[in-house]
């Protein structure tokens, strides 16, 4: 073996060690609350947020009509599906 390749050896094993030395320190810095991991909260979708349904049917289904507004054509289309008969009559 050269002198080359025994000292590409020891930088491989200092690669390896530093970085489990720093995984190591990571996980000591967070289960110890040093470190908090942060996690950005997901805002809502506006579109979402300025949705107002239409007042729920006895059996507490809000109908297609909460459907409609987005969804036309699904809407119109499953109002002539004998499947619609089941929910809302
Ligand atoms: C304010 C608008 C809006 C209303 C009202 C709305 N939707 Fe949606 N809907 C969307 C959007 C936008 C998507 C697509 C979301 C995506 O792909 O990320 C979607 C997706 C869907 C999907 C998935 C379609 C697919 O191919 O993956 C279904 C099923 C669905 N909506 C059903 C309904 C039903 C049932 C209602 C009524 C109770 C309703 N939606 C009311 C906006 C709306």
């Amino acid at each position: 073996m050269t002198s080359t390749g025994s000292r590409s050896w020891f930088y491989i094993a200092f690669f390896v060690g530093a970085v489990g030395a720093a995984a190591v320190g990571m996980v000591v810095l967070i289960s110890t609350g040093v470190l908090e991991p942060t996690v950005a909260p997901i805002p809502q979708a506006p579109v979402v947020a300025q949705l107002e349904l239409p007042a729920p049917r006895p059996q507490g289904y809000v109908g297609s009509d909460a459907c409609l507004e987005c969804h036309q054509d699904v809407a119109e289309a499953y109002a002539t599906n004998p499947m619609r008969v089941q929910v809302l009559q």
